[in-house]
């Protein structure tokens, strides 16, 4: 059975299914039809399916013509059943992986996607995680289920963990230029995942195990989250020290080595950063240890809109106003530049806490036409002259490329600026 699918590998006959078509979904559907593989899409969002079918993307790192081509041509078709499972060789799962509203690991879409896969599971099947998720996940929790078909694993099928490294609205890496990470239940399992990734990515790592790959995934985000909560707490020093902290990484980040920039920010969103770490000191919760900095690091991150919110409430103090009445505008809602994810944006904190203490509260975003607020839908309002002038303060929480500065610069009373995106205007911009 190896070498069959080794050779339909490399002849590229080996149909591909992936579950869940999202951010990191559609862009792998992509990704490989474009490489002349056919691929089968699966999602409950009828809608998402539809729009697929349709040719009409959602995801803005996938343009709509180039999905549309692809539709035309056969190379991909997304489906809300799983019966298309019955004609598919690899099942690649990338469904979200979330926290429960009391802060642990929901697998609950990896469960249902197992569960399903099960009940089509036949000899030869390839099964691939992509969700990010805590170690042991593929080999102690999926394996055994998908086992239970009678089926074994590394024999009749083959199961490995590969994370996803997509990185919304990058320029410059892309799928196909990000190396990527494949850790195989068994040997085998390993080696027919490498050999797929490597039909669509230049540089694929392998490694020995399912472990091992889940891990370094969290290891990647947690480094990130720590980073940036040392950089945010930095940050809160320099306030009180009133030096500059821009100016201070700018010149920190002079050092060739044993130095890397973070920069500060009015908190981190997304569905992965506030949230891959907590899956890491989850599990190790579990096991009785107890992950320090991850807290620490957690904790610092998830209070920075709390800490916009008081300097608001400083800076407003100067001009003898209140954040009760202040007339105040966002801009942008994002969780970063130039994509329109709102998961767990710090912009949601913030609009909820200024409105909390009594200010009108108002938002512009180019990419986000409503959010959702606690129970509100607020929409994004046109960003015009008079709204500036009208607006006591100009918080800007994202900062799109889009956005024209000074413009903004021109007809704002007060900015508080959380990204250092006013770094060339002094007067009546306050910084982070
Ligand atoms: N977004 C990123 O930048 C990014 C980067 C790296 C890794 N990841 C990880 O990848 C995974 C997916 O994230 P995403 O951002 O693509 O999520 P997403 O919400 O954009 O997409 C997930 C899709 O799965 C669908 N879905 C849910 N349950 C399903 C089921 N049982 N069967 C079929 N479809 C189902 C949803 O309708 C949705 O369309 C997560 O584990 C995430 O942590 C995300």
């Amino acid at each position: 059975m190896e070498n069959e699918i080794l050779k339909r590998i490399e002849n590229k006959t080996l149909k591909i299914s992936i579950i869940g078509l999202g951010y990191v979904g559609l862009p792998l559907a992509v990704e490989f039809s474009k490489n002349d593989f056919e691929v089968y899409g699966i999602d409950i969002d009828e809608e998402k399916v539809k729009s697929i079918n349709e040719g009409i993307s959602y995801i803005p790192d996938v343009s709509s013509e180039e999905l549309s081509s692809l539709v035309k041509n056969n190379k991909i078709k997304a489906y809300s059943s799983y019966d298309i499972l019955n004609n598919v060789d690899v099942i690649i799962i990338s469904v979200p992986t979330p926290l429960s509203k009391t802060k642990d690991p929901d697998l609950s879409y990896i469960m249902n996607a197992v569960d399903n896969i099960k009940r089509y599971l036949k000899r030869g099947h390839v099964v691939i995680l992509e969700s990010t998720t805590y170690p042991g996940t593929t080999d102690e929790v999926i394996k055994p289920i998908l086992e239970e078909t009678g089926l074994r694993c590394g024999i009749d099928f083959f199961l490995a963990f590969s994370p996803e490294r997509v990185n919304p609205g990058d320029k410059v890496y892309k799928l196909k230029n990000t190396p990527k990470i494949v850790g195989g239940v068994d040997e085998l399992s390993g080696k027919i995942v490498y050999n797929i990734y490597s039909k669509i990515i230049d540089k694929v790592v392998i490694v020995s195990s399912s472990k091992v790959a889940e891990m370094a995934k969290l290891l990647e985000n947690t480094f990130r989250a720590v980073n940036i909560a040392l950089v945010n707490e930095i940050a809160i020093m320099c306030n009180i020290l009133n030096i500059d902290v821009w100016e201070v990484i700018e010149a920190a980040g002079t050092k060739p080595f044993g130095f890397m920039k973070f920069y500060p920010g009015p908190g981190i969103g997304g569905h992965c950063i506030p949230v891959d770490p907590i899956y890491l000191s989850w599990k190790m919760k579990m096991l009785n240890y107890n992950a320090r900095l991850i807290e620490v690091a957690s904790e610092i991150n998830t209070n920075m809109p709390r800490y916009v919110v008081q300097r608001v409430g400083e800076i407003l103090n100067e001009y003898e106003r209140s954040i009760k009445g202040s007339r105040i505008l966002i801009l942008g809602v994002a969780y970063k530049k130039d994509v329109n994810d709102v998961r767990e944006s710090p912009a949601i904190d913030i609009i909820s806490l200024l409105a909390d203490k009594g200010a009108i509260v108002y938002y512009f975003d180019p990419y986000v036409p409503r959010i959702k607020v606690g129970e509100f839908e607020v929409e994004s309002i046109e960003l015009t002259a008079d709204i500036l002038k009208e607006s006591d303060l100009v918080i800007l929480v994202t900062d799109h490329s889009v956005f024209d500065y000074d413009f903004i610069y021109k007809h704002s009373n007060l900015i508080f600026d959380t990204k250092n995106a006013f770094k060339n205007y002094k007067e009546k911009v306050y910084k982070l």
